[in-house]
């Protein structure tokens, strides 16, 4: 008998609803096309849709539909209105809680291109064909985490304090999770620090270092943040993984999309720790792990049906392999989104000359019919 598979769905806001339409469009072609098991949505809040129906950007039912399911499919939080809001209760907030609250701490965000996607790129051509490296970014630890962070005092002594803090283990987990994915890759870590101001930068080279030696057949290299977001557009080719803190690898990242053409293209998985465990041990998983698109909720392409769909697409495509070992169906969707961009279709952010230009619900109907007649 086939399996079925409990998928929490968080639509959130902004473009949110309308991506997760598409991408369940195509999750639907999936089921339909192969023997995988089915998938039953159930649909949760969190953001500001969140607050606006429960007072709060992360409802306990939400937190405990999540870990009853076997995965996670998220959108992206935060709209305008909210921004004048307390950011302890800020639409974000519920994000940066499910990720705590779950243990997900090593976001993998897989930088790839597709042929013919980054005609509308900034970079220049030859400098970003065929880029294909792995930023591992911490995810619930560093300063977007650490306390003391207030604000107080008034007038021109008003400060406002944020705590940049990792523990050894806190480096030592994400460091072997950009250590084993390299093993399976090019054999290259790049460790991105600032080891050259700031404390617990020395303390993530120091154990950079350390647990090095235990991978003999990967080499590592560390660089500075800022050098790093420079060789990042100089030259994208010499990464293979990138590892760094949560700051650090929020903010490269959104860098390193403009690699691949849009910001709309970048998908990402955020994996705990019995996830790893699960998978060293080759079994399907039991701790629910979340994918979400790299991007935001893009306030200003609300309900225009304009949104690119690929980011939030390419989620469940990581779902399916790194969730539920469905690998053949994860390569269906890369193949039929390489499909529809060779026919010349593309979401406006992706578009160059010649394109034909197309919408969120069309791009997604187009991926989810080369799926069936793959
Ligand atoms: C991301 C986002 C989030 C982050 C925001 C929405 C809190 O930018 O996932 O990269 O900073 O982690
Ligand atoms: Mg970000």
């Amino acid at each position: 008998m086939q399996s079925t598979h409990k998928i929490l769905v968080l639509r959130g806001d902004g473009i949110g609803p309308e991506i997760m339409t598409a991408a369940i469009t195509v999750l639907r072609s999936i089921e339909a096309r192969f023997q995988c098991g089915s998938f039953e949505l159930i649909e949760g809040l969190i953001g500001g849709v969140a607050i606006d129906k429960m007072g709060v950007p992360l409802p306990e039912e939400t937190l405990a539909l999540a870990k009853e399911c076997d995965a996670i499919l998220m959108a992206a939080v935060g709209d305008t209105q909210y921004d004048k809001l307390d950011p302890a209760i800020r639409p974000e907030k519920g994000l940066l809680q499910i990720r705590k609250a779950l243990g997900l701490f090593a976001n993998l965000r897989p930088v790839k291109g597709f042929v013919g996607a980054t005609g509308g790129a900034p970079l220049k051509a030859d400098r970003i064909e065929n880029v294909d490296l792995l930023v591992v970014r911490e995810l619930t630890g560093g300063i977007y985490f650490g306390d003391p962070r207030m604000r107080t005092g008034e007038g021109p002594t008003e400060k406002a304090i944020d705590t940049m803090v990792y523990t050894r283990a806190e480096i030592e987990q994400i460091l072997r999770i950009a250590f084993e994915a390299a093993q399976t890759r090019r054999k290259h870590v790049t460790s991105v620090d600032k080891a050259n101001v700031l404390a617990s930068s020395q303390l993530w080279r120091d154990v950079a270092d350390e647990i090095s030696s235990d991978y003999p057949d990967v080499t590592l290299t560390h660089l500075y943040v800022d050098n790093a977001a420079m060789q990042l557009v100089v030259n994208p080719k010499q990464f293979d993984v990138l590892v760094t803190g949560n700051l650090f690898g929020d903010i490269l990242s959104d860098e390193a999309s403009v690699l691949i053409g849009s910001l709309g293209m970048l998908p990402s998985a955020s994996l705990g720790k019995k996830v790893q465990d699960h998978q060293a041990k080759g079994n399907l998983l039991k701790m629910p792990a979340l994918y979400e698109p790299a991007h935001g909720s893009a306030p200003s392409l609300k309900g225009k049906n304009e949104a690119n769909p690929i980011a939030q697409i390419l989620s469940v495509a990581l779902m399916l392999g790194q969730s539920f070992g469905y690998h053949q169906e994860a390569a269906a969707i890369s193949t039929a989104i390489q499909s529809v961009l060779d026919t010349g279709y593309r979401t406006a952010d992706i578009a160059s000359e010649n394109s034909k230009i197309c919408g969120t619900d069309e791009m997604a109907n187009r991926i989810a019919s080369e799926i069936g007649r793959q």
